[in-house]
């Protein structure tokens, strides 16, 4: 099982329907390839966990990376995991205007099962916004 995590900057206006879009993509090419994980977004920066058998995880961040709706893609973290981490697929995000208690437990609850480094990092850009 191959395990990617990725950071970007979001190029999009941060109208929810270009976030729908991508999710409607996602859920539909990941069902198919069996990848799940994590999309996180403020509308500012993407921070997306790939899981998955290695070659779909390689076509799927293929086509990720040459989208132009994010920029400045970084892999932090591109690794073979004994099992999945995200169960299942699932994005999160959080408008600028919304209560930040709601989403943060919903982070944590979903960032449970995952593995020392990538749930830091998820909390840690979480709470600072910083890389
Ligand atoms: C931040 C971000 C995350 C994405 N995550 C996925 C993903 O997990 N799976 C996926 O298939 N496409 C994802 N996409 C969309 C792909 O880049 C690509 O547009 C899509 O797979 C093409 O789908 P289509 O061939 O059906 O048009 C993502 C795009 C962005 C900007």
């Amino acid at each position: 099982m191959r395990q990617l995590l990725y950071i970007s900057s979001s190029t999009l206006p941060g109208n929810m329907a270009d976030i729908e879009e991508i999710l409607e993509e996602s859920q539909r090419h990941n069902a198919a390839d069996g990848i799940t994980g994590l999309l996180w977004s403020d509308g500012t920066h993407f921070l997306q966990v790939l899981e998955g058998e290695h070659d779909h995880v390689g076509a799927t961040m293929g086509r990720i990376l040459s989208d132009h709706r994010h920029s400045a893609i970084v892999v932090l973290r591109d690794e073979a995991v004994a099992a999945r981490e995200f169960g299942e697929w699932s994005m999160v995000h959080r408008r600028a205007d919304a209560p930040a208690d709601a989403y943060d437990a919903q982070m944590r609850r979903l960032l449970e099962n995952a593995s020392e480094p990538v749930r830091e990092r998820f909390l840690n850009l979480i709470a600072t916004g910083e890389r």
